[in-house]
């Protein structure tokens, strides 16, 4: 069993950023009270507090904050304490003009929001680490204190910075990765428009050009970029653990939302992967792509628990229309990520501002006060989550896996490739949603997992694999080779790590375990569908968009072709049958209810048949040592059926086998471990 993600914790997490510098003492002592009245186990503090943690440089200030953790630790709430790095104060920026980062185009960006700093910023660096390890020295044996939380959503908003030092930086990273110019030259593939580098300074950082600069050049620009940062996190982390407080240390990821940062290379180096995630209000389903966010975060922690420590009670003050959540949704949505493996649900942020930019984004308390529907719902939540404690530990249990990987969405998505209507948010998006209709909970992994990772599941999908690193497609096949079932849609497999195409047809990477070569593609014009053969042969199948191509079968068994357009005749769906396993092969766009269908018939294949759920019942099941927890939201307005056997954690009601999940609600039920 592992371990429980905050061990200082007897409880599961709940509370929010907590901003006391925006509010006088009296306010102070309200909010503890009222965060008691809530059942609030744990607050983030520091977040922002730069300015006042050091007003002037090496001039430190920790007395106030000692102040609110120790009332904090006085009502039993515990602190995830940050370092205040993500908002340099002013007098930082003034002193050090060349710390502010840069856009493409060679703009400086100002000072008066947040996040402005080039994260290769030695100045910058050094700075951060001194108020990092001055808090450490200061706080890190707090009674109070739980979990360390260094910066704030790293390269969310400046993901990369194109300024001198940065691309000096560059440089450097590149001289780490290829040793000497000719391995660089070749890697680049710099024969191309006379781009060969006789000297390391005759590299730049891929600034505007006149046409599209070398995608490989881009795509290690872009690496570096999230190395980068990882190096403020490392360093910060190490002047922490430096002082040897014995508390975990984290930093917020941005699972599915910051597209900056390859996590992948971030997750270990955390001592626990923690997640923000906001809702895209406006979506019809926006539980969907919180339900993705958790599970990327989950394959972040490898599967194990994590913790969630940012959503909202409501609207945020950022998107375009900031549509309030409905009755039941905020609860609905703070246990749908403690199903799917958070040991907790925060918040942004405990009070809502009076001023600045944030000041209406939702709170758990909000201007209204506590006389307010809000509140209310907010005071329940938190008895509801004192009476989940018991979860704490378990372990979801993951049906199918999805692979998830940043570099190749990177290079997927620079210019000139066949068709601009290529993304991979939006077919990871409707993949997901197409599992998830058909209630497979997912496991989310790296398109190079070992072997060993990838055989705990019947079924891997690849939403869209451009790129595919050398080795990667041979653990693919022996996954294939051992009984797996893999999903491979077109323009996947593509190029190798550098963004080259390997030599012979396509898919390079993936033709052998498909059994099949494409010979040409034909990317459709905006708004042109092909239709797919029916079941029958006749012309009523699935209907795709954007692309078709010409594929020959080498050993694959053609299950539907394209019924017209420009591969009428030729081969759409493909199965593969190799080993003990089958890799299955599409080679045109499907929308939501055509990979449903598809999704559906290979998870028969693999031994897991329809649910029979109703369509927006999410249920999750996680196992822990004595018990499985069965976690059902209902997000529908009807109720909905569930077969489960046991005691509901949440009104204390036995059930024998049939569930009424109500409209809008929520059950978790204790069921005697079916392991
Ligand atoms: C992010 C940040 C918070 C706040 C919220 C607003 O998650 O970490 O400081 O800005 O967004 O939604």
């Amino acid at each position: 069993m592992p371990q429980a993600v905050v061990p200082r914790l007897d409880r599961l997490a709940f509370g929010g950023d907590y901003n006391p510098e925006q509010w006088p003492e009296e306010v102070h002592e309200e909010d503890v009270r009222l965060m008691v009245e809530a059942g609030v186990s744990m607050v983030t503090v520091g977040v922002f507090s730069w300015a006042l943690l050091e007003p002037q440089e090496g001039r430190y200030e920790t007395a106030w904050l000692r102040r609110v953790m120790d009332r904090l630790h006085g009502a039993g709430i515990r602190v995830d304490l940050a370092t205040p790095s993500a908002s340099p104060p002013p007098w930082f920026s003034a002193a050090h003009p060349e710390s502010l980062p840069m856009t493409r185009e060679g703009v400086r960006l100002g000072v008066g929001a947040r996040e402005h700093y080039c994260a290769s910023s030695p100045d910058y660096r050094r700075a951060a680490q001194a108020l990092a390890s001055h808090l450490a020295g200061e706080l890190g044996d707090h009674p109070a204190l739980a979990l360390w939380h260094i910066g704030n959503e790293f390269g969310a908003q400046v993901g990369r910075c194109w300024c001198p030092v940065s691309e000096r930086a560059f440089r450097v990273w590149l001289q780490a990765r290829y040793g000497d110019l000719d391995a660089l030259n070749r890697a680049w593939g710099t024969a191309f428009w006379s781009q060969r580098y006789g000297e390391w300074e005759e590299i730049t950082a891929p600034r505007v050009a006149p046409m599209p600069v070398n995608p490989s050049q881009q795509l290690d620009f872009l690496r570096f970029a999230s190395d980068e940062h990882l190096a403020c996190f490392t360093g910060e982390r190490d002047a922490v653990r430096a002082h040897g407080t014995g508390v975990p240390i984290t930093t917020n990821f941005m699972a599915t939302t910051c597209a900056n940062l390859d996590y992948w290379r971030w997750a270990p180096e955390v001592d626990v992967v923690t997640n923000d995630h906001y809702l895209t209000a406006e979506d019809e389903r926006p539980h969907l792509g919180l339900a993705m966010s958790a599970d990327v975060t989950r394959g972040l922690a490898g599967g194990g628990p994590w913790l969630l420590l940012e959503h909202s009670t409501s609207a945020v003050n950022w998107q375009p229309r900031n549509v309030a959540k409905r009755p039941g949704e905020m609860r609905r949505n703070a246990l749908a990520h403690v199903a799917r493996g958070s040991e907790g649900a925060m918040y942004f942020q405990w009070r809502a501002s009076r001023a600045g930019a944030e000041k209406f984004h939702s709170a758990m308390v909000p201007h209204a006060g506590t006389d307010s529907a809000l509140w209310r719902d907010v005071v329940a939540l938190g008895a509801d989550l004192g009476r989940l404690a018991e979860v704490r530990g378990s372990v979801v249990q993951d049906e199918v896996a999805m692979v998830w990987d940043w570099p190749s969405r990177w290079a997927l998505e620079l210019e000139f490739r066949p068709t601009v209507d290529l993304g991979f948010e939006e077919r990871a998006a409707a993949t997901y949603e197409a599992l998830h209709d058909l209630h497979r909970t997912v496991a989310v992994v790296p398109v190079d997992a070992e072997l060993e990772r990838l055989a705990r599941y019947p079924v891997l999908v690849l939403p869209q694999a451009y790129l595919v690193p050398d080795g990667a497609a041979a653990v693919l096949a022996a996954y294939v080779e051992q009984g797996g079932h893999l999903v491979v849609p077109f323009f996947s497999g593509i190029v190798d790590a550098t963004d080259t195409v390997p030599d012979g047809p396509y898919p390079g990477q993936l033709r052998e375990v498909l059994g099949l070569d494409v010979e040409e593609w034909h990317p459709l014009r905006a708004g042109q569908r092909v239709a797919l053969s029916g079941d029958d042969g006749g012309a009523d199948g699935p209907v795709g968009d954007v692309w078709s191509e010409r594929v020959r079968p080498r050993g694959a068994q053609v299950l539907r072709t394209f019924a017209d357009g420009p591969d009428a005749g030729h081969p759409a769906v493909t199965r593969h049958s190799r080993g003990a396993g089958t890799a299955w092969y599409v080679a045109t766009r499907l929308p939501v209810a055509g990979l449903r269908d598809l999704l559906a018939e290979v998870l028969d294949a693999a031994g897991l048949p329809a649910s029979g759920l109703a369509r927006d019942l999410e249920v999750v099941r996680r196992r822990g040592e004595d018990a499985d927890y069965v976690f059902a939201l209902n997000h529908s307005g009807v109720p909905a059926a569930l077969g489960a056997t046991g005691t509901d954690l949440l009104t204390g009601r036995e059930h024998a086998g049939a569930v009424e999940v109500p409209a809008g609600g929520a059950v978790v039920v204790r069921e005697a471990c079916r392991a």
